[in-house]
């Protein structure tokens, strides 16, 4: 009855942008919005964090949707159960919120491929995100299919929808104003009448812009500068922040964020004295479920936990962020409870599969091909060849995405890893001719940048090869324990069905399920140490578990915690083989100094070489520590060099502990995070070096360099130089 009544009042004739406000039915509304993907919640859930962000105090809910979530085969729509997007919208109108959409077709999000379909990548010419029409008719059915969907609940018709986003942050794509045309012709023509809208960091606010299209601005902090970006682009109509960061997601192998909750508020009440619209991203993460979780780059993949240090959870708690929201907004309603948690005692997986006892029919062929190509959209995939007898060798492929384990005559003899680019491994020696397994794992297609045209498995060393696709594979389970990568299952018994977070501590690296819900992926470094189970997943009396596991658990055991690890880093388990490289200089090829503002800054000059060093000689606030959000590397055309390739070849010093300052951050083409120089324990000094590996030698014809986002923040760098070479640093071991 309660919901009725909601519903009644929660309605507008119309919703506009005003000269200076967005008008719902006439009147100025600051809208108070919070992100949460309703394919990252359980839906039994999903009424439980909407009031949570109602209690808040926010007035509306901004959604996602991921194309590839509702459309995995081609042409098959799904919008049951998780995927039942209408539902989600109206539950949010019946607990007092509007909803702004973001259909995409492209999202970012960290989600698999930013949200794109593994199938389009079937086609190898596809330009994703253009005007090209293999990648056009796809995206425009789809929008059509969310018109027919969503379309009913705009608010124009009675419902909570009321604006709807193009596109995603595509100026940080590309500059095509065309294509941006395209995709919001799509929503017209898909019968979405509500305005509609583009986002972008400030930073990229200018390409592919157009004056039929109102703009917001995305940022993690210092409100006054993005605006005033915005301001210079669209000099009336309402101030609104479409994506505002209360801290970050987390990748494998990088320290846990934690955003820092004081200046989160401090810009937060900024937006709301300023009357600024905004929209917290996250306001709840939840929990990329599945196989869903994407990757950065240089190719970083994401944790399956996406809690992102939001006011709201993982699993729903409240959190200091959000009292202190809470409080600054005014929400007057009670958040409901918290849902009931439990642990589960330790209990042992007694039975096993190995892959290698359960392949598939296998396809022939004259070369590997990716994983798209074998019509499989994730999971791993195994490649099989005979080499002949011969003498120790090394063998080198073109492209391993992401992870491979290497056997001969089932013999585990190395690993390939795309992190490091390290696509080769010894063959030894041979008296006979010998089976070679090559076990790919497939973590998230890459969700930014050109990288999206991240096709999965293994490429080069034509021949005879026998491929098995491995996803859905039905394991014929034995009891006792297996070596190497296998299946485990066992049984675990519940009283009364309750949240729990499953320690996955004695495991190394593969996907867990829990009666039949694929949970998550884990990986033993960390930071992710449990994976979030819904109590609705859990059953009363008997409930099973299922483990892939590629490199074998130290104990085949399991347990159920009361509360998450989130941020246990465990370096010392993780098989890459990283070497800092040796680093010898030449002479600088270029000398200079930085100003001292948060304004990007380009820099022309020309050399040639494969690996690019910027070396810092102090910071405008005379500290010890350097930053860069981005450095971004020009050809002579003054043009961006692409980064497909690229990795840090070596850098001085990096804060792992406090922050995830990685150096890769420098190079992720996302001005909201950043490297940082250690600042916990030690305080190295100036001069800082970090140096690019382009893959390639490369004409450079200059560099641009972002600073770290922020007014007044340790790091910014003063004078510096420059070195390019081909050889600045050595490998160290091989
Ligand atoms: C960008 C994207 C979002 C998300 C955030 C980082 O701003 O628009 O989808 O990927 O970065 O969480």
């Amino acid at each position: 009855m309660m919901a009725l009544v909601m519903a009644a009042t929660m309605t507008a004739s119309s919703f506009q942008i005003g000269e200076k406000d967005f008008l719902l039915a006439g009147k100025p509304i600051q809208i108070r919005c919070g992100e949460v993907h309703f394919a990252r919640v359980p839906r039994e859930y999903w009424r439980h964090r909407l009031q949570l962000c109602k209690a808040m105090g926010l007035n509306s809910v901004c959604a996602y949707l991921f194309w590839n979530f509702h459309e995995y085969e081609q042409g098959r729509y799904d919008w049951s159960g998780q995927a039942d997007a209408a539902e989600f919208c109206r539950i949010a109108q019946q607990e007092g919120l509007w909803v702004i959409l973001r259909p995409g077709p492209y999202a970012c999000a960290e989600w698999d491929g930013g949200g794109l379909p593994w199938w389009l990548l079937k086609n190898p010419k596809i330009q994703l995100r253009s005007q090209d029409p293999a990648f056009l008719a796809p995206a425009t059915a789809w929008l059509k299919e969310v018109g027919r969907v969503l379309g009913p609940l705009q608010v124009t018709r009675g419902g909570p929808i009321l604006m709807v986003q193009v596109e995603n942050e595509y100026g940080s794509y590309g500059s095509d104003a065309g294509y941006m045309g395209s995709i919001r012709q799509g929503l017209l023509d898909a019968g979405f009448d509500v305005p509609l809208f583009g986002c972008n960091p400030p930073g990229d606010l200018k390409k592919g812009l157009r004056s039929d299209l109102f703009q917001v601005v995305n940022f993690g902090t210092d409100p006054a500068s993005g605006f005033k970006a915005l301001r210079e682009i669209q000099p009336t109509g309402p101030l609104m922040c479409g994506e505002f960061y209360p801290a970050w997601f987390d990748t494998w192998g990088a320290p846990h964020h934690r955003g820092n909750a004081q200046r989160y508020l401090t810009d937060l009440e900024y937006m709301v004295k300023h009357g600024a619209s905004f929209s917290i991203y996250m306001a709840h993460g939840g929990t990329t479920f599945g196989m869903w979780s994407g990757a950065d780059r240089p190719f970083k993949p994401d944790t399956s936990s996406y809690d992102y240090d939001a006011p709201i959870s993982e699993a729903g708690w409240v959190t200091e962020k959000f009292w202190a929201t809470r409080k600054l907004l005014g929400g007057t309603t009670q958040p409901p409870p918290a849902n009931p948690v439990a642990s589960i005692p330790a209990f042992t997986l007694t039975e096993c599969a190995s892959i290698f006892d359960n392949l598939p029919v296998p396809i022939e062929d004259t070369e590997p091909r990716c994983m798209e190509a074998y019509d499989q959209g994730r999971g791993c995939i195994l490649y099989r060849t005979t080499v002949p007898a011969g003498r120790e060798t090394t063998m080198r492929f073109e492209q391993v995405h992401d992870f491979a384990w290497v056997f001969l005559d089932g013999k585990p003899i190395g690993e390939m890893d795309r992190r490091t680019r390290r696509f080769h491994f010894k063959l030894p020696a041979r008296a006979k001719s010998a089976r070679l397994d090559i076990l790919v794992e497939a973590m998230g297609h890459v969700n930014f940048g050109q990288e999206v045209h991240d096709r999965k498995g293994l490429r080069g060393n034509p021949g005879k090869w026998l491929v098995y696709r491995l996803d859905g594979v039905k394991p014929n389970w034995k009891v006792g324990k297996a070596s190497g990568p296998a299946f485990w299952r066992g049984t675990f018994n519940v009283d009364k069905p309750a949240d729990t977070f499953l320690d996955l501590r004695a495991w190394g690296k593969g996907v867990v399920w829990v009666n039949g819900h694929c949970l998550a992926r884990f990986w033993n470094i960390g930071p992710t140490q449990t994976a979030y189970v819904p109590g609705p997943w859990l059953r009363a009396g008997t409930n099973e578990v299922v483990i892939l596991d590629l490199l074998g658990p130290s104990q085949p055991v399991l347990a159920g915690l009361d509360k998450p690890i989130l941020d246990q880093l465990r370096p010392e388990l993780d098989f890459a083989r990283t070497s800092k490289g040796r680093l010898t200089l030449n002479d600088p090829i270029h000398t200079g100094a930085f100003t001292s503002g948060p304004e990007v800054q380009e820099v022309r000059l020309a050399a040639q070489g494969r690996q690019f060093c910027i070396e810092t000689l102090n910071a405008h606030d005379g500290q010890p520590f350097a930053a860069i959000a981005e450095l971004d590397l020009l050809d002579p055309a003054g043009h961006s060099i692409p980064h497909t390739e690229w990795t840090i070849a070596y850098v001085d010093s990096e804060e792992l502990i406090a922050e995830d300052g990685s150096a890769a951050n420098a190079i992720n083409g996302q001005a909201a995070s950043h490297w940082h120089t250690a600042r916990t324990q030690e305080q190295p000094g100036h001069p800082h070096r970090l140096v690019i590996d382009l893959g390639a030698p490369a004409s450079i014809g200059g560099f641009r360099y972002t600073p770290r986002a922020g007014s007044n923040v340790p790091g910014r760098i003063k004078d510096y130089r420059v070195y390019v070479g081909s050889t600045l640093v050595k490998e160290s071991n091989e």
